[in-house]
């Protein structure tokens, strides 16, 4: 139904399917536009284009997240090249000689799971990591550890990389968090792929996301979503200054108080170039979070269909981690298979639980990276870690022309 939205992704890779969206989205065709218009605008303006890039391109960026995550204040909205560099920032916000204590899940992507490692490897920290399974009873036993002791920060997904498990409801989870630690939010999995709401959270928790994924603008467009307060970074570069420079004063490090105290330094800006063409795209196609959610959710539904189908001893229902997605729960009329689309209109009430745009299987590790490869080579693109086969769903996707024959 979108695909006229990808024209030169889908036909440059013409026979493959795509389960890999989760990890890196394709990109719309916009986006190359954008990529020589950052170029164009470059030649035209040369060192001038900052100041056009700053107080343009980037408000306009910053307003189409705001959009997207219903925040109120879009200068909150602060760029990097990736989240790592973000995190690293908050956590230098802490007073320099202080053991931060971390709050944490044994479920955060990388870039937290090793500089947190390292920092607790190196005496700077204190972390205390709550499982994520069994998931259902996850959000009670995490509100509870973090009442249990005196937390300075606490860092959660809102969608767990590892399994797609999802926080139901962002603002009903943080309520039932202490209100004195710095609480940061990864929501890269979350981000234009989950309907979020920040309106009532932008005051009070870090959000962080980035392009890569769902937002489809490619690497190098991350952001954080600062909160109210009085950071002052101790890992800062001089963009950080920008709101504050009439104040500069000798022997004074300043800093913007309004969310651009965690900017860095001089970066690339064509990812932010692609990150707004791309958002604008749906803006202007009026294609909302929520729709694109419903359609992935189709998607979903017809690839456990399909699969249900094939009784594979490997790829089955019982190694699905998340089992409110059995298909049998909801009929799937709303695919017209004459025409051969999904029709967005038809579509029903969701019955489902919320869970990221991605499906997890969990296998033994040998079986994950041999099926893995074996559907490589039938053209079939996943991602695994471990013991978890991923597969992602996406709006390119026509689930009508799912195939899995090569699984029979
Ligand atoms: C949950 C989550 N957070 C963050 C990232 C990316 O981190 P970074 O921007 O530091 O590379 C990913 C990438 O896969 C992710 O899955």
């Amino acid at each position: 139904m979108y695909q006229h939205l990808y024209k030169r992704f889908l036909s440059a890779r013409p026979d493959i399917q795509h389960f890999a969206c989760h990890s890196h989205h394709y990109w719309p065709d916009v986006t190359r536009e954008a990529m020589l218009e950052y170029w164009d605008d470059t030649a035209q303006m040369a060192d001038d284009k900052w100041n056009y890039i700053f107080s343009k391109k980037m408000p306009q960026t910053q307003a189409l997240v705001a959009n997207a995550l219903n925040i109120k204040s879009p200068e909150r909205v602060v760029f990097a090249p990736n989240t790592h560099e973000l995190l690293v920032r908050i956590h230098s916000s802490f007073a320099a000689h202080k053991k931060v204590k971390i709050l944490t899940t044994d479920s955060e992507f990388y870039s937290f799971e090793r500089q947190s490692q390292r920092w607790l490897q190196s005496d700077l920290v204190e972390i205390v990591r709550v499982p994520t399974a069994p998931f259902d009873t996850f959000e009670q036993r995490f509100a509870k550890a973090a009442h249990e002791q005196s937390f300075d920060w606490i860092f959660v997904s809102q969608v767990f990389f590892n399994s797609g498990f999802a926080i139901k409801n962002l603002k009903t989870f943080v309520d039932t968090l202490p209100t004195q630690p710095l609480i940061t939010v990864d929501g890269y999995h979350g981000f234009f792929a989950i309907p979020t709401d920040l309106s009532e959270l932008e005051h009070k928790v870090f959000y962080l996301s980035g392009s890569y994924k769902y937002a489809q603008g490619g690497e190098g467009a991350c952001f954080a979503v600062v909160p109210d307060g009085n950071f002052e970074p101790i890992y800062t570069g001089w963009f950080a200054e920008f709101g504050d420079l009439h104040q500069r004063k000798e022997g004074h490090v300043g800093y913007a108080q309004n969310g651009q105290q965690f900017a860095g330094a001089t970066m690339d800006m064509s990812p932010m170039y692609r990150l707004n063409a791309s958002l604008q795209l749906f803006k202007d196609e009026g294609l909302s979070v929520e729709q694109i959610h419903e359609y992935v959710k189709q998607c979903q539904l017809m690839f456990l269909q399909k699969l249900q189908a094939l009784n594979h001893p490997l790829l089955n229902l019982d190694n699905l981690m998340q089992h409110q997605f059995l298909p049998d729960k909801r009929s799937t009329k709303q695919f017209d298979k004459a025409d051969g689309e999904l029709d967005l209109n038809k579509v029903e009430v969701n019955e489902l639980g919320l869970h990221g745009h991605f499906l997890t299987f969990k296998l033994e590790p040998k079986d994950v990276q041999s099926l893995a490869e074996f559907l490589s080579n039938q053209g079939i693109k996943t991602d695994y870690r471990g013991d978890r086969l991923r597969f992602g769903f996406a709006i390119y996707h026509n689930p009508l022309s799912y195939d899995l024959s090569c699984l029979e």
